[in-house]
């Protein structure tokens, strides 16, 4: 994940970078020959994990990301504070850096996008990047109940206190960072359309272009409001465990031919086709992770991975069975009532021997009697 720091560094160092993004390059230079002090230039791949551990001290480390979500034994912390993000909407304000560093796409953010609250200090984002597999294989980062989503998108924010993300990369609370998974869903997702439809341009490793700015917020989750919260960090060397990691309950959809051109487009070194870029699961070392929200599954949700169409057929069948419920429990009541009402009549009636009662009322049991068999 977020990563590709280092890649970016070095390819700051050696390309000389643009005017606007001065600030950052001298915290590359440092980054960079801080990570060449402790493990030299590794060329690292996804395809060779193991070998992280020893070019990067930190991969071996105790509270290492990604790891899997237990939904039924994570509880819910009603102290975590609620996300407030500010300036994600950039429609019309900028056009913004898209590339292809050879280890995921990653779309760079103006520092005009905070995460103003939600922590004990504000966040801005950096960049934001994309884990994905293949059409078989299942490429999120971090798991639900052991369960892989077909893709992840993390948004990478840098804590104020620190001048830049090269700087607060390696700091304690220096990062933090937004993981929604990524589903596939019946439309187009036309947010990550504006993403996708450019993919072509950068398919060559180590390519960029830029893209119109858009509103980012609507490539997260509908709901920020239910979400995971651990301690962590990158998912790709140097590995630094300094991620403050929010994962959204709720996932986003795109469609089968957006995940296809995501896992299909874009090569990495020697032309090979770049996917598979999630790194294995990282064990917990007796790591708290909370909820947001009460994770108690509600209402008989299924635990497979909702699509569009489940969902909405759970939502309709719940729905047909409350009105039969209510139908039911109206019909025995008038039932019952009728039925009262019937006997009290007949023995008024015997006190009064007017059989003209009588004949009135019979005939409005049956219909009630009719009533209440269509309903079961
Ligand atoms: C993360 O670490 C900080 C600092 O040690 C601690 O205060 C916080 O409770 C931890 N968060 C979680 C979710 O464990
Ligand atoms: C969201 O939470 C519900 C309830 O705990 C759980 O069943 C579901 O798997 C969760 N999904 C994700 C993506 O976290
Ligand atoms: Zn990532």
């Amino acid at each position: 994940m977020l990563l590709d720091i280092l890649l970016i560094f070095h390819l700051q160092v050696l390309v000389i970078a643009s005017s606007s993004s001065s600030e950052e390059d001298g915290s590359s230079e440092r980054e960079a020959e801080h990570s060449k002090g402790s493990s030299h230039q590794h060329h690292w791949g996804y395809h060779d994990q193991e070998s992280w551990l020893s070019a990067f001290e930190d991969c071996s480390g105790k509270s290492q990301s990604p790891i899997n979500i237990d939904t039924h034994t994570v509880p819910y912390d009603p102290k975590l504070a609620l996300l407030k993000l500010e300036g994600y909407d950039l429609t019309g304000s900028t056009t913004l850096k898209l590339i292809n560093n050879g280890h995921t796409l990653q779309l760079s953010l103006p520092s005009s996008m905070r995460i103003l609250r939600g922590f004990d200090h504000v966040y801005v984002a950096a960049q934001l990047h994309f884990h994905w597999g293949t059409k078989e294989v299942p490429g999120s980062e971090h798991t639900i109940d052991n369960v892989h989503y077909p893709a992840e998108i993390h948004v990478v924010h840098f804590n104020t206190k620190y001048a830049n993300l090269a700087e607060a990369a390696s700091k304690a609370d220096g990062l933090a960072v937004l993981g929604g998974f990524i589903g596939i869903g019946l439309h187009d997702n036309d947010n990550y359309e504006k993403i996708l439809s450019a993919l072509t341009d950068i398919s060559i490793e180590e390519s960029d272009t830029e893209i119109p700015g858009f509103n980012v917020r609507h490539l997260l989750p509908d709901s920020l409001d239910r979400f995971y919260r651990y301690n962590g960090s990158l998912t790709t060397p140097p590995c630094f465990q300094t991620v403050s990691w929010t994962v959204f309950n709720d996932s986003i959809r795109v469609s089968r031919r957006q995940l296809a051109d995501l896992e299909d487009t874009l090569k990495t070194e020697h032309n090979k086709l770049l996917s598979k870029n999630f790194r294995a699961q990282q064990l917990l070392h007796g790591r708290k992770v909370l909820a947001s929200f009460h994770t108690e599954p509600a209402t008989g949700k299924t635990k497979s991975l909702p699509t569009e169409t489940e969902d909405s057929i759970i939502m309709e069948s719940s729905g047909h069975i409350l009105a039969i419920v209510f139908g039911a429990l109206f019909a025995v009541t008038v039932l019952v009532f009728s039925v009262y009402t019937y006997q009290q009549r007949k023995k008024y009636s015997k006190f009064k021997k007017d059989s003209k009662q009588n004949v009135i009322y019979k005939p409005a049991v049956v219909d009630m009697d009719q009533t209440s068999l269509t309903v079961t």
